[in-house]
């Protein structure tokens, strides 16, 4: 048996708005990632969104600045939600992991993947913040997301596009992390193809 997970929890204020919640998040030491990011990137994005879209963690220019999907991920993800005909002022956009943990290689902090303790220590802020926010459709990007609200068994690659029951929202769905399309060396131009269809799929819920 593994030990027990320390998590977020005991930091979580009693005013649960967005903004009561990033003050405090900003002083989260729940797990060692505290130590190796610059600082806590929180979600970002209107209170009344219908769509929270949910991330790995933050990158390199999101440790940064500060703010989450602000670097070449981000970019992609906005010009995949214009061509799905989701408008962005409908979006909050957050991660499962609110710390940037890399590596170093050489001069270039190289992005390294949090492990599950990782992704459950940080899991308060992320209910936390969809009980704030209350979307309609929540879209976890990638494995770790998907981790994170689906449990270890969804397959971001079987069962993509696909809407699960899930407590959290009347519709949740999983699609590719947009990092993995920059990474990938398979034809680019198809897979943002593939993602903008998931993402139509999240369209025809809004009116
Ligand atoms: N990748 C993520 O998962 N989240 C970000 O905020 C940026 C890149
Ligand atoms: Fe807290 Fe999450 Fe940062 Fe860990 S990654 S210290 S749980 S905010």
């Amino acid at each position: 048996m593994r030990s027990p997970v320390e998590t977020a929890e005991k930091f979580l204020p009693e005013e649960r708005a967005v903004e009561a919640l990033r003050r405090a998040a900003a002083g989260c030491t729940a797990c060692p990632l505290h130590e190796t990011g610059t600082q806590t990137v929180f979600g970002e994005g209107p209170e009344t969104a219908v769509v929270m879209m949910v991330g790995e963690q933050p990158g390199d220019s999101e440790d940064l600045s500060g703010r989450p999907f602000v670097g070449p991920a981000g970019r992609l993800l906005d010009q995949a939600l214009v061509q799905a005909g989701i408008d962005r002022s409908r979006v909050y956009v957050t991660n499962a992991v609110k710390h940037f943990k890399w590596e170093a290689r050489g001069k270039r902090r190289l992005h390294s993947k949090p492990n599950a303790r990782e992704i459950e220590a940080c899991l308060p802020w992320l209910k936390a913040e969809i009980e704030a926010v209350s979307p309609k459709v929540i879209v976890c990007l990638g494995a770790t997301a998907a981790q994170a609200l689906l449990g270890k068994d969804f397959r971001v690659t079987r069962q993509r596009g696909s809407f699960v029951q899930s407590a959290y929202a009347p519709y949740v769905t999983a699609t590719v992390h947009p990092s993995s399309i920059l990474r990938s060396r398979g034809d680019r131009e198809a897979e943002i193809a593939r993602l903008v269809e998931d993402l139509r799929k999240v369209a025809d819920l809004l009116d």
